[in-house]
């Protein structure tokens, strides 16, 4: 496999080199004929000669831990809950004990998440200011915490775990709130960690927020916008690997799989204690959350089969009609229906992968709480 991958670029390499060549001078010819030739005849040799380099291109691993971001109620906990009990991976400190929207426990820190509530808080936001996160200002958290105004020996806690030399177990980092706060972690750090990326439909996460917190589901969906814009963004740069509540909901013990070879093998981070998921775990984390959004579930799937189709976005993607907060034609309900559609937009756009290109124009978050056109805003 590895000798049959490493005689591509060979012949590659002969002829990028050859092409502009044979543009520019006839007289090359013959020379490039040769070159190729000598390429195409030695392609065992070369593999053969890779091969006996091979250690080089397996670097050990080295990437000590990873940090998961996605929107809260987009089964984050029963990715973690799988990543932690399943694979032992470690999330270290003390933990958040289980709630009644989550029984199986969050599989996060509480004090990642304190540390995450003072960023935002010295702002004047908590987690769910749809009008005002948008806006979070990172360089400002910076100089709270030199300057003191946010105490850092929890920070410092936190950071020397995940820091810690010679880590033979990976460190697991969640909390929905660092989709906001990524950059200010990472300034902490004395390593790249791995990126995993969860995101689930916009309509299941406002609906859930609209029966656990009483939001209106245009609040629901800004903030689905904002939290995975912004993880999106601030995880560019790193090696990520992207999966989504769907995949890991229906198809458990491959999606796994599949987020534990690419964490491995392209990210390079640490091997876990268990390489595989024992059916046990994966009962007791994803029937349960299943059995737990029976409620809820069957209207989603109502609204989202609905015939009334608003905008298809492609490759089967559609914004189907959902039933609105507000009277039909009214002006909240052409707000409400304007950000839901961006929110799908984004949505077909991580199913489709679009979205990771960097040529992707993501929404702008500025424009999340400006009047619909069309509406005039006097009126
Ligand atoms: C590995 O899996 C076994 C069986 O599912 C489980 O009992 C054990 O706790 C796991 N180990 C770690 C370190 O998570
Ligand atoms: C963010 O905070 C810094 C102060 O640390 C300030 O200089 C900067 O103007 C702020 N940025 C915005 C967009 O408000
Ligand atoms: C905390 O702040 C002190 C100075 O106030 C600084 O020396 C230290 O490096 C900071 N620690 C972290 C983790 O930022
Ligand atoms: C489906 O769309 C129709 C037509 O707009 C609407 O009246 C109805 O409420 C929608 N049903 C659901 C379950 O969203």
């Amino acid at each position: 496999m590895t000798t049959f991958r490493r005689q591509v670029p060979t012949t590659t390499l002969t002829s990028t080199l050859c092409r502009p060549l044979l543009r520019s001078r006839k007289a090359y010819l013959p020379w490039c004929i040769f070159f190729m030739l000598y390429a195409f005849l030695t392609r065992r040799l070369f593999g053969h000669v890779y091969i006996m380099h091979s250690p080089s291109a397996h670097p050990t691993p080295s990437c000590p831990g990873v940090f998961l971001l996605g929107m809260h109620r987009s089964s984050t906990s029963v990715l973690s809950g799988l990543l932690v009990q399943g694979f032992g991976y470690e999330v270290g400190g003390p933990s958040l004990p289980p709630a009644e929207d989550n029984p199986k426990g969050f599989f996060e820190r509480s004090d990642v998440v304190d540390m995450n509530n003072a960023f935002l808080n010295t702002q004047g936001m908590t987690w769910d200011n749809h009008d005002k996160i948008g806006g979070y200002n990172l360089s400002l958290t910076n100089s709270h915490l030199s300057s003191g105004v946010i105490s850092n020996a929890t920070l410092g806690d936190i950071v020397n775990f995940y820091n810690r030399a010679g880590r033979t177990v990976p460190y697991l980092h969640k909390d929905p709130r660092t989709c906001l706060t990524l950059p200010v972690w990472m300034e902490h750090l004395s390593h790249r960690p791995a990126i995993l990326f969860t995101y689930r439909h916009p309509l299941e996460v406002a609906m859930s927020l609209k029966k656990r917190d009483n939001f209106p589901l245009v609040k629901g969906f800004k903030l689905w916008i904002i939290y995975n814009v912004l993880a999106v963004r601030y995880s560019s740069g790193y090696c990520r690997v992207v999966t989504s509540s769907d995949a890991i909901v229906h198809d458990t013990l491959e999606e796994m799989a599949r987020i534990l070879t690419d964490l491995s093998k392209r990210c390079h981070v640490i091997p876990p204690p268990n390489v595989t998921l024992s059916s046990t775990i994966v009962d007791a984390f994803v029937d349960h959350s299943l059995q737990h959004n029976t409620n809820g579930k069957h209207q989603e799937e109502e609204q989202l089969s609905n015939a009334t189709i608003l905008q298809d976005f492609g490759n089967g993607c559609v914004a189907p009609k959902i039933k609105s907060d507000h009277a039909e034609g009214s002006r909240d309900e052409m707000k409400e229906t304007k950000v839901y559609l961006m929110a799908i937009k984004l949505f077909c756009a991580f199913k489709s992968g679009r979205a990771f290109w960097k040529n992707y124009e993501m929404p702008d978050l500025s424009t999340l709480n400006a009047p619909p056109s069309g509406v005039n805003k006097t009126t």
